[in-house]
């Protein structure tokens, strides 16, 4: 039989944390966090601290180098750097280590070991726990739309005069003649609140506007800027703000803005509360009445109220459900962009879509051109017309019946 056999029951490693009284019990910890007692009729011979050998299922206990006991490092960032011990956050989890000689400050990504502290810093910056894309003027260029990628025009857009007039005025006019307002000296425009319901042309004015003015236009959308942008959201905004200043002139869109900056009563908000915070010092930091911020909202009642003061999104344009007239205009300008035959009954369809918003008017052309091309023409004649009326009714009616289950639950 060999020595290895006799002396070496299977045993495992242990660090001995106290001793009793009697000296005859010891408590023992395992790398792995758990404990054991060893009871000996004589007291142990053993110390605090000291590394041993311990059978599995014997008695057998032996003294053994402290090298054995697996100190594993780990990887965190300095919280607070005391004399003595120093704090490490270790993936949300706050390690209290002691102060070793190595030299390391607050915010610092460190290795480090339980027993001896800090023994290298890794980066001066803190680590990021999920590997972030630089945001960088590819990003950038992402939210840009390109002058010449906007096509609509003014024409295009049917109805709703007064809403027209005033955007022009409030966001038109100011873009066009800078120079002049800048000389006049007054207060410009920074932001403007497009608010109302779905499809009611809000995002397509503002394109709109965009073109007439020959301004980048930038889309951002505001659950996006959070969900795909977290912990970026800012820097985001930032980038996008330094690069719209650098334009000619731009207009930066900011869609769904409730989704960021709705009143935020508890702390449990606080990424949202960064962003509506680094959104007002950029719109309070911009002066060459370059840039229009328009935001759309469907709960302004909800916005931050930090957001309407004078100098951010102090101008209001309501998007209301078009009238009779004005869904007879939307029908009719589509005359212009779609092949259709002359004869199509608008102001009839305009009188049966009453509640309808824009965007449902011109879900019709969609419909009356597939049933225009199922029966193998290549125009929208009045029956196809009539047909995708029928079509997006009986699909309103759906949507109407399923949300009034909803809500009656
Ligand atoms: N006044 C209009 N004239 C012609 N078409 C319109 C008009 N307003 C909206 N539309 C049509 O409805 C579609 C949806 O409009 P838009 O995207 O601008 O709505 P929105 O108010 O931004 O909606 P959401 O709140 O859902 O973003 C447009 O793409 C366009 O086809
Ligand atoms: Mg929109």
């Amino acid at each position: 039989m060999s020595n290895f056999e006799q002396a070496n029951p299977v045993s495992n490693i242990a660090k001995i944390r106290a001793i009793d009284d009697s000296g005859c019990r010891l408590y023992l910890e395992f790398p792995n966090g758990t404990f054991t007692t060893v009871v000996n009729e004589e007291p142990f011979e053993y110390a605090v601290g000291s590394i041993v050998f311990v059978g599995i299922n014997t008695n057998f206990i032996d003294s053994a180098p402290d090298s054995l006991w697996p100190d594993q490092s780990f990887v965190g960032v300095v919280r607070l750097r005391l004399p003595d011990i120093t704090i490490v956050d270790a993936g949300g989890r706050w390690i209290k280590i002691p102060t070793s000689q190595t030299v390391c400050s607050e915010g610092n990504t460190v290795e480090a070991m339980i027993s001896t502290g800090v023994m290298r810093v890794l980066s001066k910056e803190p680590i990021k726990y999920i590997e972030l894309p630089a945001i960088d003027d590819a990003v950038v260029s992402k939210f840009r739309l390109e002058k010449e990628a906007i096509k609509v025009t003014f024409d295009d857009f049917g109805g709703l005069h007064d809403v027209v007039e005033r955007a022009r005025k409030l966001i038109e006019v100011p873009l066009k003649h800078k120079a002049a307002l800048t000389t006049i000296g007054t207060r410009p425009i920074k932001g403007v609140l497009f608010t109302g319901q779905p499809g009611t042309g809000k995002t397509m004015l503002a394109r709109i506007i965009a073109n007439s003015t020959q301004s980048a236009f930038y889309e951002i959308s505001g659950p996006e800027i959070f969900s795909k942008w977290y912990g970026q959201s800012e820097e985001l905004l930032r980038k996008i703000f330094e690069d719209a200043e650098q334009q000619e002139q731009a207009i930066i869109f900011f869609d769904e803005i409730d989704s960021v900056a709705g009143q935020r009563a508890d702390e449990s908000h606080e990424a949202s509360r960064r962003v509506v915070a680094q959104l007002l010092t950029l719109m309070d930091g911009f002066t060459k009445n370059n840039i229009v911020v328009i935001a759309t909202s469907n709960r302004p009642q909800d916005i931050d109220v930090a957001l309407r003061r004078p100098g951010r999104f102090d101008w209001e344009i309501n998007f209301p459900l078009p009238n009779r007239l004005d869904r007879e205009l939307i029908l009719q300008v589509a005359t212009k962009r779609f092949n259709i035959s002359d004869n199509l009954p608008h102001a009839w369809v305009a009188q049966k879509t009453e509640g309808w918003s824009a965007a449902d008017l011109a879900a019709i052309w969609t419909e009356a051109g597939l049933l225009a091309a199922a029966d193998d023409r290549s125009i929208i004649l009045p029956e196809d017309y009539i047909g995708g009326f029928e079509l997006v009714a009986a699909q309103r009616r759906r949507t109407a019946k399923l949300s009034t289950k909803g809500n009656s639950k």
